[in-house]
This record gives structure tokens, C-alpha cells and sequence, in this order.
């Protein structure tokens, strides 16, 4: 995709869901159980669990992304008609066992090969994350794996992001931001990272301020944006 490069990068700083765990391949391997509701519950669990957490931040009143996930599904499962509370905790169950894409591992690699830190900077709880990782095979290959529940606060608020600079002790201007999540990409450009959208289903950009640096279908083409 688009080839401007990434300057005086010290770190590289990834969303997780969508970005570098695939969540939407396990709930896929479940349509058969669920039936044609299928993709309207997944389409509806994923909108509002980022709605909670959006409006729980804008009022003020956090809590972690475990419950916030779980209460999405309740609501997308009693707006489809589904009652099995089985299925729920089977569902639930898949954000604590989820792979990583194929092309994480060998980027992430190399992106350590030229010298930068990696992170992870997620709404995930540190619960939800330490399995995703462990499950994914990548705590050798992270720096640090940083949940925004330190802050009380959720992503795109700015003091999610400055969790990343405080933590790295890395400036913004110098951090390249990675989400597949396009309100993220915009948050991340607003807060001052330099911000690579990773834009595997050639979605249209969202109409937000801060569009990204640089977009990529997939992950492989990121390190050949930083600068070495
Ligand atoms: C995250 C979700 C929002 O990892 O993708 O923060």
C-alpha cells in the first residue's frame, strides 16, 4: 500500500484484537452451531463492546474489558433471540484462547531485528491479554504488554495512549502506533503517534481527523516503513 516511511522510530506499539489476534476466525468456526444469527450476534457483540467501553469512558465510569465484553454479548444475544447460556460462556472463552495472525510472529521479529521495542497497548484486561499472549506464543517477543486498565480509562482517551510513552519512557513523536481499528488509528494520530493503519479488509478510511501515516493489507510490509 501507501510507502511514505516512519521517522526516528524507538518502538513499535500494537493494538491487540483484529491487529494482531484474530478474533473473528473462532467465532466464524461457531456459525454452524449458531445458526443465520450468526453474523448479525458477532457484528452486534463487537459494536457494542467498543460502545460500552467509548461510553464508559466519556461518563466516567470504567470498568474492566472482561465485563464490558460480556455484557456486549448479553446484549447482542438477547437482541438476536439466542438464550444459551452455554454458547455465552463458550463465546467468552474464545478471547482467552485466541491465535495471532500468521504474519505477527515474523514481523514482530523483525521489527526487534532493527533495534526497536515492542509493545502492546490494549483495552484488553491483564487477565485477557497475559492468556492471549501466552496462548499466541509471543511473550519472548514483547517488551511489554500493557493494558490500558492502569489508567481506568479506554482508547482513543489520551491517557491510554501516554500509558504507552510513560511505560516505554519513549516520546510520542518517536512510537509507531499499529491498529487494524480505524477510531484507534485516529486516536493514536491525535495523541501524536506516528500511526500505520493495518487495513487487511481494504476498508474505507473512517472521516476522522488524523488519518494515518502509512496504510498496509498486511503486517509483513510494516517493517520496510521504519526507518532503520
Ligand atoms: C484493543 C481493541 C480495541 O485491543 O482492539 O484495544
Amino acid at each position: 500500500m501507501s510507502e511514505s516511511r516512519l521517522t526516528d522510530i524507538e518502538a513499535c506499539v500494537f493494538d491487540a484484537y483484529g491487529t494482531l489476534f484474530d478474533f473473528m476466525s473462532p467465532m466464524v468456526r461457531r456459525r454452524g452451531r449458531i445458526g443465520e444469527k450468526a453474523d448479525q450476534l458477532f457484528e452486534l457483540w463487537r459494536r457494542k463492546q467498543l460502545e460500552y467501553s467509548w461510553l464508559r469512558t466519556l461518563m466516567g465510569r470504567h470498568t474492566d474489558f472482561w465485563r464490558v465484553t460480556g455484557d456486549a454479548l448479553d446484549h447482542a444475544m438477547k437482541t438476536v433471540g439466542i438464550d444459551d447460556p452455554g454458547l455465552r460462556a463458550e463465546l467468552m472463552q474464545v478471547y482467552l484462547s485466541l491465535d495471532a495472525y500468521p504474519d505477527v510472529s515474523a514481523t514482530i521479529e523483525a521489527v526487534r531485528g532493527k533495534g526497536l521495542r515492542t509493545a502492546i497497548l490494549s483495552n484488553g484486561s491483564p487477565t485477557m491479554l497475559t492468556a492471549a499472549v501466552n496462548h499466541a506464543e509471543l511473550t519472548k517477543q514483547l517488551d511489554m504488554v500493557l493494558s490500558v486498565e492502569e489508567r481506568a480509562v479506554y482508547k482513543p482517551h489520551p491517557s491510554a495512549y501516554q500509558l504507552a510513552v510513560e511505560t516505554l519512557g519513549v516520546t510520542a513523536p518517536h512510537i509507531c502506533f499499529v491498529s487494524a481499528n480505524g477510531w484507534d488509528v485516529a486516536g493514536a494520530g491525535a495523541f501524536g503517534f506516528q500511526v500505520v493503519w493495518l487495513n487487511r479488509n481494504d476498508n474505507p478510511p473512517e472521516l476522522l481527523p488524523h488519518p494515518a501515516m502509512a496504510e498496509i493489507r498486511t503486517l509483513e510490509e510494516l517493517p520496510a516503513l521504519l526507518d532503520s
